[in-house]
């Protein structure tokens, strides 16, 4: 039988990357969607086991075009991860409707028009699954993430939705909602400030390792968690049950 094949959107950096590497590492075949690769069309590691293909998940013609080289190389989809996000920590008063319009584009929208290109391809032989990625802030509030909560919270509801309409087609959806992963995203767009008070709300006391969220993501993809379907799969060192984090009122260093 031929190898598993999984689409990882957001494969170039963070928890996509190391999902990618967690998936050849356990036999995969793998096919990486970033706005980050290379132009063109698709270029494949030298054992033929990974393809990285420069896609824009907000546009629907780099979807049609990542699913055609996908069927093109490997001729099979068992599993799909939307891992391409944003960060956007911003108060409400600088977050206007066209900035939250944009996050929720990015992180909800573009998650259920990958789905949807897919669903034909995962229904082929017989189901597959798919596992979004949200956050702990789509589970309970914090400060200055408006749109980023709004999107992920879209995402845990979608992925409910989506589990009940696609379980008879034989296509699990489940979600992992990472908390703080020491990533090039959380690098980027967090404070010092912000970055102190989200260790405090971690009982565990440190970042996660984006190796520990891939670890779960590639468990509830595979057949290992054949029977498990529209759940939210949290992993967090115990962020989310605590209260959130709050920033001193005179915050901002960024
Ligand atoms: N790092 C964290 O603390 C954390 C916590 C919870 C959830 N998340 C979520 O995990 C996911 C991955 O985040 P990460 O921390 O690995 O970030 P990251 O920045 O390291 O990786 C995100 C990847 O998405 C890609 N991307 C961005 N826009 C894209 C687009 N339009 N089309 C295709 N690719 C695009 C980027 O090029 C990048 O390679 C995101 O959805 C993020 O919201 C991250």
């Amino acid at each position: 039988m031929s190898r598993k094949v999984a689409i990882v959107t957001g494969g170039a950096s963070g928890i996509g990357l190391a999902t990618c590497r967690r998936f050849v590492a356990q036999g995969w075949n793998v096919v990486s969607a970033d706005l980050s690769h290379a132009p063109g069309d698709g270029v494949a590691s030298a054992d033929n086991r990974s393809i990285d293909i420069r896609t824009d998940v907000t546009d629907e013609g780099d979807l049609r075009r990542l699913r055609d080289v996908a069927e093109g190389a490997f001729g099979r989809v068992d599993a799909v991860v939307t891992s391409a996000g944003t960060a956007d920590n911003a108060p409400v008063r600088q977050t206007t409707p066209e900035r939250f319009r944009r996050t929720l584009e990015l992180n909800l929208v573009s998650t259920f028009a990958v789905v949807r290109e897919f669903v034909d391809l995962l229904a082929a032989d017989g189901g597959g699954s798919v596992v979004t990625i949200a956050s702990v802030s789509g589970l309970r509030g914090s400060v200055d993430r408006a749109s980023y909560s709004a999107s992920k919270g879209g995402v845990i509801a979608l992925t409910t939705q989506l589990a009940i309409e696609l379980a008879s087609e034989g296509i699990r959806v489940n979600c992992v909602a990472p908390g703080s992963t020491l990533t090039p995203l959380a690098r980027r767009a967090q404070s010092p400030d912000m970055q102190r008070a989200i260790l405090e709300s971690i009982p565990m006391h440190r970042y996660a390792d984006p190796n520990e969220i891939a670890e779960v993501v590639t468990f509830v993809a595979g057949p290992a968690a054949g029977f498990v379907t529209g759940q939210t799969w949290t992993v967090d060192g115990g962020q989310s049950m605590g209260a959130g984090w709050n920033l001193p009122k005179d915050r901002h260093d960024n």
